[in-house]
């Protein structure tokens, strides 16, 4: 076996069908076109249509199968339409990708109820209902992999926290909870969590230089996350090499929760 062809074996996502919610910005754009790239049929789901059609466009640029569904995950009755829609395209998803999310970040003695329910209700109860959905089917077919995007305020504050953590650590407890669940079944179920990534999210704090300079200093490897460093660790847990890793939370954060 040469070496591409053994790679291949490991890594390859060939013949699988990718969802992967937020996937017009980010982190999941950077996933979902790792995965793409690395043979997934991709469905990218989020709000805006400009942007879901340039992931598409990046996408199909570098001869992959790809489809946009322009869904907003905050209301339940939309995310379980969203996820049928998903569906269409390439048939029931093998991977799933939670990427998704919002942080609103009022200090917590401000944060009101309509804060912490719109956090809730877009970074924890989707991924809930989307797992339920789609990780039957993977379960039933013998293959699965869903991934979740975290972060490291799942396991400490940072910058008021607020519901936004709670959110996390829910997501990383969900990830367990699906892993005990499905993982007989061939379902791997992880979380990926980053540390700073200059992406929109922390638009009020990455265009701050001396915020920027100071969390740099905090990683091991001296400078901040960028949504590509994602790309490696993603086809990782998508593929057949990390069929016996499950329920773990994969810290892709430049050692920053080690420093
Ligand atoms: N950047 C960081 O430092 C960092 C650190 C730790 C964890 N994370 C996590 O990484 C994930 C990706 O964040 P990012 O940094 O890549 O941010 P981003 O560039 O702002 O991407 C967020 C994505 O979520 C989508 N989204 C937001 N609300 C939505 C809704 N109601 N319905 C459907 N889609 C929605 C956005 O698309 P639309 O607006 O078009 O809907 C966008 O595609 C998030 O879960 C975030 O919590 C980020």
């Amino acid at each position: 076996m040469t070496a591409p062809e053994y790679l291949s074996e490991l890594f390859s996502l060939r013949g699988r069908t990718a969802v992967v919610t937020g996937g017009s910005s980010g982190i999941g754009r950077a996933i979902a076109l790792a995965l793409g790239r690395a043979g997934a049929a991709v469905v990218v789901l989020a709000r805006r249509e400009a942007e879901l059609a340039a992931t598409v466009a990046e996408l199909e640029g570098h001869g992959c199968r790809a489809a946009a569904v322009s869904a907003d995950l905050s209301a339940r009755d939309a995310v379980r339409r969203a996820a049928d829609q998903a569906a269409e395209p390439f048939g029931e998803p093998d991977i799933l990708v939670n990427s998704a999310g919002i942080n609103l970040r009022p200090p917590l003695p401000e944060l009101g109820e309509d804060v912490w329910d719109a956090t809730m209700a877009v970074n924890l109860d989707a991924p809930y209902l989307l797992g339920q959905r789609f990780g039957p089917g993977m379960a039933a077919r013998g293959f699965g992999r869903i991934i979740h995007v975290s972060s490291q305020q799942a396991f400490r504050a940072f910058v008021d926290s607020g519901a936004y953590g709670v959110s996390k650590a829910g997501l990383t407890a969900l990830a367990r909870s699906q892993a005990e669940a499905w993982s007989p079944h061939g379902v791997t179920c992880n979380t990926l969590v980053p540390g700073f990534v200059m992406t929109p999210l922390n638009r009020r704090l990455s265009s701050d230089p001396e915020r920027v300079a100071a969390l740099a200093a905090r990683t091991m490897t001296g400078r901040n996350g960028l949504p590509g460093d994602f790309a490696g660790a993603a086809v990782f847990l998508a593929s057949d090499a990390s069929a016996y890793v499950t329920g773990q939370a994969l810290f892709v954060d430049g050692g920053l929760s080690s420093h």
